[in-house]
């Protein structure tokens, strides 16, 4: 089948990491089959597989070029809605088998994945499933070149800690968007810190982990006060942001 796509979701359809990973999870889920929604629908791809298995899915997208790609792609399944509408406005009225909601991004930092699961929760079946499962965050110290948040891309960065697992987010759990920790770095070489980077793995269900790829959740470099650090020195940094409200939310403070 040809999709119509926006530029953006043709290069998220062209991650095929990130496409199979969410193929298997949604080919291998093996729970009730009556109502899934897909929010965030993009260009509709996820819809598209969920066709295979659900009598009745409601896809919903905010962005209205999005929308008429996914509604077009879908147009010939009597079982899918595609519905142009802010998932947070949108008055959900029947509980799901699953909810498939992928707007991901590193630490759940820029997009409202929480906003939308916490409002969309309620509407889930007590033994229905959330693809992805949960989102695991990991950071490290390091020396990094460019001295403002940004994603890498091909930035170059030197690792200075082990890394730490600092997070969990269970997207079943109701969850709480601010965000806040004194996280505790191992120095693993002599350098000047100026930075740490967060790295985001998805958990898209119990067999299947993804990520990061190209398009789903690149590591984010963000800045902090200049230090010299030795290696086994133990260095204390409070990392404190509001999930789904953007990185300008961000604060590091060397403790
Ligand atoms: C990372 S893309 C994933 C698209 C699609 N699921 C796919 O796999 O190709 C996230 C999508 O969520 C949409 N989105 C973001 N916030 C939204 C909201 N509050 N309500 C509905 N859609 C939203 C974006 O416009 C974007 O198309």
């Amino acid at each position: 089948m040809k999709f119509q796509t926006t530029s953006y979701h043709f290069d998220l359809l062209k991650d095929t990491d990130r496409v199979s990973a969410f193929f298997e999870a949604i080919i291998h889920y093996s729970g009730k089959t009556d109502l899934a929604y897909d929010l965030g629908c993009g260009s509709g791809v996820l819809s598209y597989f969920l066709n295979q298995k659900f009598n009745e899915i409601i896809s919903i997208e905010i962005d209205s070029k999005a929308y008429e790609c996914a509604f077009n792609n879908l147009k010939s399944f009597d079982n899918i809605e595609v519905i142009n509408n802010d998932a947070l406005n949108y008055e959900f009225t029947k509980k799901a088998d699953l909810i498939v909601c992928e707007m991901l991004d590193t630490a759940l930092i820029d997009e409202e994945e929480v906003q939308v699961l916490n409002h969309a929760r309620k509407f889930l079946k007590d033994d229905g499933e959330i693809i992805p499962k949960a989102i695991v965050n990991i950071v490290e110290l390091v020396n990094m070149q460019r001295h403002y948040i940004h994603w890498d891309e091909d930035a170059a960065y030197e690792e200075l800690s082990r890394p730490v697992e600092y997070s969990k987010i269970i997207f079943k759990d109701e969850i709480n968007p601010n965000f806040e920790k004194d996280i505790n770095f191992n120095v693993i070489a002599d350098g000047i810190a100026n930075g740490i980077k967060i790295t985001s793995v998805t958990i898209l269900n119990d067999e299947i982990v993804c990520g990061p790829t190209p398009m789903f959740n690149p590591p984010l470099l963000i800045p902090i006060d200049e230090l010299n650090v030795k290696c086994n020195d133990l260095i204390n940094v409070k990392l404190k942001y509001i999930m789904g409200q953007g990185i300008e939310t961000i604060e590091t403070q060397i403790l």
